[in-house]
């Protein structure tokens, strides 16, 4: 049954420190009291009868969460496969990316840095070339993104990688029409959508792009250590684990080898992806799309007064097209570690303060437990800051 819940009242079903404004759900998402339980629930399971759970109840439990996750994203079940945070997924497709001298991955300048050392490695040991192409900020409109990004294509590119949300900007990228130009191109195109799933509605399959990667544990709620990568079928066999193990040339074959390849890796606690279902139905109960909606309105409402006390100009149009949950203000600030440190330290904020190469980054991520009073304790405290003279620049 679904409920209608004040902000104060979602606010107490989360597991977060209530001395802390926790700003940075973009960073690492909070797991609610009830889905970490039933997270727990089953690590408790595990324990009681190891062998039963990892080689026969748990496979199941997975295997049902795999199905709801699927259908949450509007794919098959069998084309994703569990991982435990987007960074692996990224490191079993650039490990398996068949790359020779020469050859080019083609990617925005707004990656996340994790996901470009990832490529930088792989291109390098391979001879290739990982692409960082300028996106110019601020951004027009779509239409800008894509024809920017497609100036760096050449006759060498085999893949475009790009996020879906970008980490440093918070700014939704328009990966429909990236998708169909790498495909009018012939190349097929990666999404990293580490902040897209319960954060913006996500249909995989007319998305159509080729590999997707999504965490469930920053904006689906679910505990740390819960993510998918998706493939395309007609690539699945394209794609080596991470790990080899009884996956390969399995004695006992699951639905295919793409599931045997990544779900058969040793002796692990996968309890994170079996809470799924937990996290579906939370968002359910508490009528996420509402909680969303209010957390959207949020974040562009107060942007006008942090970008003018910040003497900041926004880096993209502030509306549904390009920002959802998060929102990042370019500042002036040569030590951005101290004013983190700062406002964490003085002020009880977690907030991040990003570098990505000549910028830095504040940004602020919204979700259903905060309220209004949390950006407010923001802007003072920035207001303060501002008035001392010392780490932001202005
Ligand atoms: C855009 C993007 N991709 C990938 C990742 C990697 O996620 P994880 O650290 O959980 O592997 C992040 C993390 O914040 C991210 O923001």
């Amino acid at each position: 049954m679904s409920q209608t819940t004040t902000g104060s009242e979602l606010k107490s079903l989360f597991l977060l420190d209530p001395s802390i404004t926790y700003l940075n759900y973009g960073s690492f998402g909070a797991c609610p009291r009830e889905i970490f339980e039933a997270y727990q629930g089953y690590q408790l399971e595990l324990e009681r009868e190891p062998v039963h759970f990892i080689t026969r109840a748990g496979m199941e439990y997975a295997a049902r969460s795999r199905k709801e996750l699927a259908g949450y994203l509007h794919c098959d079940a069998d084309d994703i496969v569990w991982t435990m945070n987007p960074s692996y997924a990224v490191n079993i497709i650039a490990k398996s990316f068949a790359l020779s001298p020469g050859d080019e991955i083609l990617a925005t300048d707004l990656e996340y840095g994790a996901c470009d050392k990832t490529w930088d490695y792989y291109c390098e040991k391979a001879g290739a070339k990982y692409r960082r192409q300028k996106i110019n900020l601020p951004v027009q409109d779509a239409q800008q993104i894509v024809e920017d990004l497609f100036k760096g294509f050449g006759p060498r590119t085999r893949l475009v990688f790009v996020s879906h949300l970008t980490s440093s900007t918070g700014m939704i990228l328009p990966v429909h029409d990236i998708v169909r130009e790498a495909h009018r191109r012939g190349v097929p195109c990666f999404v990293d959508g580490a902040h897209a799933p319960g954060q913006i509605g996500l249909d995989i399959t007319t998305l159509d792009a080729d590999m997707y990667v999504g965490a469930c544990h920053k904006w689906m709620l679910s505990p740390k250590g819960c993510s998918f990568l998706y493939v395309r079928r007609s690539l699945q066999d394209t794609i080596d684990p991470l790990i080899i193990s009884w996956g390969y040339k399995a004695m006992f074959p699951g639905p295919s080898r793409f599931q045997d390849y990544h779900m058969v890796q040793g002796t692990r606690d996968y309890s994170a992806f079996l809470t799924v279902p937990h996290c579906l139905e939370f968002m359910r109960k508490y009528q996420w799309d509402r909680v969303r909606s209010h957390c959207r309105a949020m974040v562009r409402s107060n942007a006008t007064r942090f970008f003018q006390l910040l003497e900041s100009d926004p880096i993209c149009p502030i509306d549904e097209e390009f920002i959802a949950q998060m929102l990042s203000i370019p500042i002036r600030c040569a030590e951005p570690e101290l004013l983190y440190k700062k406002l964490f330290e003085k002020y009880n904020i977690e907030i991040p303060v990003m570098r990505q190469d000549d910028r830095v980054y504040l940004r602020y991520s919204i979700n259903a437990f905060n309220q209004q009073e949390d950006l407010d304790r923001l802007y003072d405290a920035l207001l303060e800051i501002k008035k001392e003279g010392q780490l932001l620049e202005l």
